[in-house]
């Protein structure tokens, strides 16, 4: 189990995490959503050791995380931040490979590289594994990034919005593939999602944060209702939820009027100059 017990973040007079507390189990994948500038990067940047809690504490399999010991904290993890660019003269597989940067020696041995190459086949990218990081798409890099995530093999996968720029393939690609692996392997997975229709979808349990508050904390079908919707997004919604319970939430627009009458045919005069035609 992942605790964090009574968390406080305050950065420059800012309220990011107000006495938060939860605990995450093994094999879940668990989901963060909340408004833009809430505090979900920075609660997953507390819980890696990047950014220092006023108080509270934040421990997995009876280890605390401390200042001291930070490097051996972060051997737990896989960690995928929001926004990386890709920027450095490596092939797909360097970058895929440099996750086991803890197992690599001297040289490199082929297990090591077959399960690299494996990882990107998964994922339907091997085609991509002599290409230079620096010249892929957006959301090949976000692809790439998550093979590298894995190849960790960590106790504790933290991926922030990991599906932003990907198509609508490749993001259930990657949501399949996370979900599966975390159920197999036993990993307790956090990630942020701004779509509510794939946070109800994959979500073992969904952490709803408002203003540094965890606000909610399920599964999906318990709590993910209009009202929540409302209160956190101000934002109207229609929820209907299929066989299995698994809420859809469909947004209603509130300037549908408007829109509709803008789109009228405005009257036009068009002046023709004299003598033109
Ligand atoms: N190191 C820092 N020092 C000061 N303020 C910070 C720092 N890091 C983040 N912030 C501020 O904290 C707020 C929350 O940032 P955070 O990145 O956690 O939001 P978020 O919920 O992930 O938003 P988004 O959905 O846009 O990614 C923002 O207003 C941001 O400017
Ligand atoms: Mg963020």
């Amino acid at each position: 189990m992942l605790y964090v017990n009574n968390l406080n973040v305050i950065l420059d007079d800012l309220v990011l995490a107000k006495d938060m507390s939860f605990h995450l189990e093994p094999g879940k994948v668990n989901v963060i959503i909340g408004p833009n500038g809430t505090g979900k990067s920075t609660l997953l940047k507390t819980i890696f050791g990047d950014i220092h809690a006023k108080s509270g504490k934040i421990s997995f399999a009876n280890e605390t995380l401390q200042r001291k010991q930070l490097s051996r904290w972060r051997k737990q993890f896989g960690y995928m931040p929001q926004d990386i660019r890709l920027d450095v003269e490596l092939s797909v597989l360097e970058v895929v490979l440099l996750g086991q940067l803890n197992a690599l020696g001297f040289r490199l041995d082929d297990s090591v590289i077959k399960e690299a190459l494996s990882a990107l086949d998964k994922i339907g990218l091997l085609h991509l594994a002599d290409r230079p990081v620096n010249k892929l798409s957006g959301g090949q890099c976000q692809m790439i990034l998550f093979a590298q995530a894995l190849m960790r093999k960590p106790k504790i996968l933290m991926l922030d919005e990991p599906v932003s720029a990907l198509d609508l393939h490749f993001q259930h690609v990657l949501l399949d593939h996370l979900d599966t692996q975390t159920k197999e392997q036993g990993w307790i997975t956090i990630m942020v999602l701004h779509d509510l229709n794939l946070a109800a979808q994959y979500a073992d349990n969904l952490l709803v944060l408002k203003n540094g508050k965890l606000i909610a904390n399920g599964h999906p079908n318990d709590i993910l209702t209009p009202s929540l919707v409302k209160n956190v997004y101000n934002v109207d919604a229609d929820i209907t939820k299929d066989a299995t319970g698994i809420p859809f939430v469909r947004t209603i627009r509130s300037n549908r009027s408007v829109s509709i009458k803008n789109k009228e045919p405005k009257e036009q005069t068009i002046k023709v100059a004299e003598g033109v035609i």
